[in-house]
């Protein structure tokens, strides 16, 4: 069998053992130390200033952020349904509604037509608009966030801005993460930069970063014994994972070009054969390509569709995906409120994540170009 293929495998720069072995040498293994204070402050740099708090998890960041604005029982929070489900679970951990909205067809993010449409439509029913809205930029490709964050600005409604997939994207030159009233990444294993496991909080609002630190380091009151008013969570990104972060962000910007290639050379490849579309970058957005998705149209590929192509992959040991399921088709979810216009749906039912790792050598390309090749001259 031949090696396998990631649909988006780890990709180390070098640096990374540096600052692990510093730490080890310090013996700094346990949490927080200078590799937490050191990831923050590059990140902060990365990002033209924001305030950043490292943490264990994207989910815990979405889940840190709501808790700073107060979500709880009795709220709605609005969320885009085409993402991954740990965008929503932090709202349900706090016992808030997620309301789904749909995307529209340019960037696959949510629709701000639609989101204006579920905002009225909350107001009619409840009197009150939602807590918060959680919007996310999904595969990398920024959201519409004029439009979103005007919409925000008249309805009142901060933004929490889900960039887990979009770190080094840029909307009108300004970072992803941080147009909202707070923003989260994601160093997950499968990120344009990862630390294993790991996330961030972040905001130009000093107290929610402060705050933050502190629920997520068990919420100890400042008494000379362990004393409590709050309840905490052990939400801390630790020393040696941040050194890995702090590796990773020196290569960022080659991970967001050897990525923005992989696209480039998928639509090369694809270019010659009809019915197989991507997203395109808008004007005034760059994109980091974190993941390559292709929607294939059976009516024009005589019936190849996206399963075949998978199928294939998989059967020469390639690793491809489907598109996120949206989640007002998940069983989960599927009670809460949806606005849908049916674009997720087609994404869904038509696309395909295609291996989009920083790290794929020449012959794993060519690999892929014999299955797109055969599965596409049946
Ligand atoms: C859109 C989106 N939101 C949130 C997360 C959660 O991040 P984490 O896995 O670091 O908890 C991920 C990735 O895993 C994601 O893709």
């Amino acid at each position: 069998m031949k090696p396998r293929i990631y649909l988006s495998a780890p990709h180390m720069g070098g640096e990374e053992m540096h600052f692990i072995r510093e730490a080890f040498e310090q013996n700094w293994i346990a949490p927080i130390g200078p590799n937490v204070d050191g990831f923050e402050r590059d990140l902060s740099e990365y990002l033209n200033g924001v305030h950043v708090a490292a943490l264990v998890s994207g989910t815990a960041a979405i889940h840190l952020a709501l808790l700073n604005l107060g979500v709880g029982p009795g709220d709605e929070v609005l969320v885009p349904t085409f993402t991954f489900s740990a965008t929503v679970n932090p709202v349900v951990y706090q016992g808030a509604v997620p309301v789904m909205v749909d995307s529209e067809p340019d960037t696959w993010n949510m629709d701000p037509e639609l989101l204006k449409e579920a905002i009225e439509s909350r107001l009619r029913d409840h009197g009150k608009v939602p807590a918060a809205m959680i919007v996310v930029h999904l595969y990398g490709m920024p959201a519409q966030m004029d439009a979103i964050m005007e919409i925000a600005l008249r309805y009142n409604i901060p933004v929490i801005e889900d960039a887990a997939e979009s770190l080094g994207s840029l909307y009108h030159d300004q970072h992803t993460g941080t147009f909202g009233t707070m923003g989260i990444l994601s160093f997950n294993g499968n990120k344009i930069i990862t630390t294993s496991g790991g996330g961030a909080l972040l905001s130009h609002h000093e107290s929610f970063i402060d705050h933050a630190r502190f629920l997520s380091t068990q919420a100890r009151d400042n008494a000379p014994w362990y004393q409590h008013s709050h309840i905490g969570y052990n939400y801390r990104m630790s020393n040696i994972v941040a050194g890995i972060g702090r590796g990773q962000l020196q290569v960022l910007d080659q991970r967001v070009e050897a990525r923005r290639k992989v696209y480039d050379w998928y639509q090369g490849l694809f270019a010659e054969i009809p019915g197989v579309t991507f997203l395109a970058e808008p004007e005034g957005v760059l994109c980091n390509r974190w993941l390559t998705c292709a929607i294939i149209n059976p009516k024009k590929t005589a019936g190849i569709t996206h399963k075949h192509l998978m199928e294939n992959m998989a059967g020469e040991n390639i690793e491809a995906r489907h598109i996120w399921k949206p989640m007002h088709l998940q069983p989960v979810f599927a009670k809460h409120p949806a606005f849908i216009n049916g674009v997720s749906e087609h994404l869904f039912h038509n696309g395909i994540c295609l291996p989009s790792g920083s790290n794929m050598s020449p012959d794993d390309l060519n690999r892929i170009e014999t299955v797109v090749r055969q599965t596409f001259s049946k």
